[in-house]
């Protein structure tokens, strides 16, 4: 069983974990992309035609590395990591990264494509001290798929997998100016946080740090 968006972006239940929506009945495209399951951390989610959502798998560290290096250059306003930086990572790093983000215990990382173009990423982080909090991470969405609803089906799976795992509050920590990011935010429910704010990497250089409650 999985989630998909249909017809008019609403989510619904679909057997098999795969939908291609309305458009794409009978589709194979992507299928290559895309694993059947039942776990709730790695359903998929069709937003639009062609164009799937789903956690990274262990092995695609080169995939995590370019989507990575196409956001850091084309919004390297929205991070604290610089392009530069990433691109002297040795490759074990990135593959410590994607094995990290597909296993699901200390990190969860989605990944959007466009056929088979990766078009999105966003990545959950545990707390280090604090169990009960968790970090949204390395959000981006290329220009061409901004103002869909490609960034908040790329959370929703990250949101979940926070709640699975005892998470009381999803924290994100956003760069100045960045208004863009803080009206994107508020409007999946963050609030200014009035928590103690962690001293964690993922947050301590971003000047706004936003939460959104994810159990009472
Ligand atoms: C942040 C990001 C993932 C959000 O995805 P998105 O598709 O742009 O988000 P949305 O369009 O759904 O939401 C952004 C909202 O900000 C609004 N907005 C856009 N520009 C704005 C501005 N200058 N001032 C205020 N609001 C603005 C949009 O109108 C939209 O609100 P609406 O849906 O009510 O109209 C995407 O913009 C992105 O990848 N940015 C570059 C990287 C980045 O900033 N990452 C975040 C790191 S914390």
């Amino acid at each position: 069983m999985g989630i998909c968006r249909g017809k008019h972006g609403k989510l619904r239940e679909c057997r098999g974990g795969i939908s291609y929506g309305p458009n794409q009945e009978g589709s194979k495209g992507g299928e290559n992309l895309l694993s059947a399951t039942e776990n709730w951390g790695q359903v998929l989610q069709s937003y639009k035609k062609m164009s799937v959502v789903r956690q990274i798998k262990a092995d695609e560290w080169g995939l995590l590395r370019s989507v990575c290096l196409a956001a850091l250059s084309e919004a390297p306003y929205a991070f604290t990591e610089t392009v530069e930086g990433a691109r002297q990572l040795p490759d074990a790093e990135w593959q410590r990264r994607a094995r990290s983000g597909a296993e699901g215990k200390e990190a969860f990382c989605v990944l959007g494509f466009e056929e088979a173009l990766p078009i999105g990423i966003a990545v959950g982080l545990t707390g280090t001290s604090d169990r009960k909090v968790a970090y949204l991470i390395s959000m981006w969405v290329a220009p061409s798929h901004r103002g869909t609803d490609l960034a908040s089906s790329l959370v929703d799976p990250v949101m979940a997998w926070a709640r699975g795992i005892g998470v009381y509050f999803l924290l994100a920590g956003i760069t100045r100016g960045n208004v863009r990011a803080v009206a994107f935010y508020r409007k999946l429910g963050f609030e200014p946080y009035e928590g103690p704010i962690p001293n964690h990497s993922a947050i301590s250089c971003c000047q706004v740090v936003l939460g959104k409650r994810l159990r009472t």
